[in-house]
């Protein structure tokens, strides 16, 4: 069995982004990488965790002593997850779409001949993290991200509350965050913001897991 501060425990993540499909060969995404949600899970397991990690559509392989759940869309990765626990800590990095489409055909969508565009109805997507908190199976920590561009600090202070989660890690997403080699992220705990210094994605995964550990070891 592995050793380490993490040793016994279940943790699950969730990374990348969903594709949400319009038809057989079309879907709506976003820029997420998976790279922050990878190397969390490989840093979790370094430090001895059994990992779920939850992943959405992207090429990364998967980290040494690992276990992954691939999925497409957002209602898959709610279904994965709730499949995957119990777990003693969730770190919930992916990017879920918050829509897909209403009406999604089983055939492709044909151009037409008179030139007028297809209209795409939305529906709402479930909110995995704020399902998982409400949850009779909530795991002891429950750790969301949040995506700003501008009051970074104020606006995860206020959705640490709102979503119900121990932790948010802040991300400053104004700059090539997404898809970048780089984070530069706010640690919101009940306590207060930590700011860290812009760090490598492996370095950000690492810090975390070892706080981590800290809390639930
Ligand atoms: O509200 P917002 O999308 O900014 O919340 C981001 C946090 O919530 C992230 O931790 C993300 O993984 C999670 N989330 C989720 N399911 C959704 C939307 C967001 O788990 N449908």
């Amino acid at each position: 069995a592995p050793a380490g501060p993490l040793a016994g425990r279940h943790v699950l993540v969730t990374a990348g982004p969903t594709h949400e499909p319009i038809d057989p060969v079309r879907y709506i995404a976003n820029r997420s990488s998976g790279k922050q949600g990878f190397a969390i899970a490989g840093a979790l397991a370094a430090l001895g965790a059994r990992v779920s990690l939850v992943a959405g559509p992207v090429t990364l392989p998967t980290p040494p002593g690992v276990t992954r759940i691939d999925v497409e869309t957002a209602r898959q990765m709610a279904a994965a997850v709730e499949a995957a626990l119990p777990a003693d800590a969730a770190v919930m990095v992916a990017a879920v779409a918050d829509w897909h489409v209403a009406d999604a055909t089983g055939q492709k969508i044909k151009k037409r001949a008179d030139g007028v565009p297809p209209a795409i109805a939305l529906a709402e997507n479930p909110d995995i993290l704020a399902t998982l908190v409400r949850s009779a199976r909530r795991p002891a920590l429950v750790v969301g991200f949040a995506a700003e561009t501008q009051d970074v600090i104020a606006l995860a202070t206020a959705k640490r509350v709102r979503k119900g989660c121990d932790w948010i890690v802040a991300n400053d997403v104004s700059g090539d965050v997404m898809g970048g080699a780089d984070n530069a992220i706010h640690l919101i705990t009940e306590d207060g913001a930590d700011s860290w210094p812009q760090l490598p994605k492996a370095e950000v995964a690492t810090r975390l897991a070892a706080r981590i550990a800290e809390a639930i070891a």
